[in-house]
C-alpha cells in the first residue's frame, strides 16, 4: 500500500475519513486536528514544513471537508473516539498531537483520558473552558441565523473574528480559502458541531496531569481564544512554553506560517523520538 500522499481514505467507526500523510513512514508521527468549520487543508503549510523529518498527518474531522457526517450526533467525545480509532486504523499506537482551537479541545480530551497514546501537545488558539451561558446562547443564535440567512453570511460573520485585522491586508489568499472552506462545510455538519461545541465540558481541571512535553501557541490579535486563555493554560500545565505569534489573529498556523513553524521545529527537536 502506497504510505505517503493526500486523500486517502479510511474506515473509522462508522465512517470513512479523509486524511493526508506524509514523510517517512517510520519517522515520529505528528496528527494534526484542524479547527472549525473548516478541514485538513488549514494545515498544508505546517506539513510541508516538516514532512522531510516527521510523518505528519491531518485528517477531516467528522463532517468536515471530505470525511463523512455519519449517523451519531457529534461531541467532543465523538471526535476523541474518531481520533483513536483512527490511529488504530492506521496501526498508529503513540503519537504527537497538534490542534488548534476545536482540534485543540478534541486534543486536550484525548490527551487527559488516553494519556498512553501521546507524547507530545501542542495547543494552538485554543482554550480549556466550558462555554458561558452567553456562549452557548450565541451559538444557537448562530444555527438560527444559518437557517434564515446561509452559510455565506456565517462565513462574512466569522472571518473577522478568525484574522487579525492586518490580515485583511496582506494574507487575502488565505482569507479566501478559509472562507471556502465554511461555505463548503455541509449544513447539517455546521448545526452537529455548534451543539457539540456548546455542550462540551472543561479541560482545565485536568491540566496538571499533563506529564508529556507541551507547546502553547496563539496569535497576539486572537479574539477567540485570547492571550489569556493560553497563560492559564501554561500556568496550570506542569512542561508547557507559551509563545505570542506576532502578526495573527485566531488562525496563527496560516497567518504566520513562518513564526508558527519555527516554534514548532524547535520544540520538536527537544521531543523525545517515538
Ligand atoms: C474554532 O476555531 O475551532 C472555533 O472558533 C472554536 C469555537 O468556536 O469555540
Amino acid at each position: 500500500m502506497q504510505h505517503a500522499g493526500n486523500n486517502f481514505n479510511i474506515k473509522v467507526n462508522d465512517i470513512i475519513v479523509r486524511y493526508n500523510d506524509e514523510g517517512p513512514k517510520e519517522a515520529s508521527v505528528i496528527i494534526f486536528i484542524h479547527g472549525f468549520p473548516l478541514n485538513k487543508s488549514m494545515w498544508d503549510k505546517q506539513l510541508k514544513s516538516l514532512k522531510d523529518d516527521y510523518r505528519v498527518i491531518a485528517y477531516d474531522i467528522r463532517g468536515h471537508g471530505n470525511t463523512d457526517v455519519g449517523a451519531i450526533d457529534f461531541s467532543i467525545d465523538l471526535f476523541v473516539n474518531d481520533l483513536l480509532g483512527f490511529m488504530d486504523a492506521l496501526k498508529i499506537e503513540k503519537t504527537i498531537i497538534c490542534g488548534l482551537s476545536m482540534g485543540g479541545y478534541i486534543a486536550l480530551n484525548a490527551i487527559e483520558n488516553h494519556s498512553d497514546r501521546f507524547t507530545a501537545l501542542i495547543l494552538s488558539d485554543t482554550n480549556c473552558t466550558a462555554d458561558s451561558p452567553e456562549a452557548i446562547e450565541k451559538r444557537m443564535n448562530t444555527i438560527i441565523s444559518i437557517k434564515e440567512n446561509g452559510v455565506e453570511k456565517l462565513a462574512n460573520n466569522l472571518l473577522p473574528n478568525l484574522f487579525a485585522p492586518e490580515s485583511f491586508e496582506t494574507n487575502s489568499e488565505e482569507i479566501a480559502a478559509v472562507k471556502e472552506m465554511i461555505v463548503t462545510t455541509s449544513k447539517q455538519s455546521l448545526y452537529n458541531s455548534l451543539h457539540a461545541l456548546a455542550n462540551r465540558n472543561e479541560t482545565c481541571s485536568k491540566l496538571s496531569g499533563i506529564k508529556v512535553p507541551v507547546l502553547i501557541l496563539v496569535g497576539e490579535e486572537d479574539k477567540i481564544t485570547p492571550i489569556e486563555a493560553a497563560r492559564a493554560m501554561n500556568v496550570k500545565i506542569r512542561n508547557a512554553n507559551l509563545h505570542i505569534i506576532p502578526h495573527s489573529g485566531h488562525l496563527s498556523n496560516l497567518e504566520n506560517p513562518y513564526e508558527f513553524n519555527s516554534q514548532l521545529t524547535k520544540f520538536m527537536a527537544t521531543v523525545k523520538p517515538i
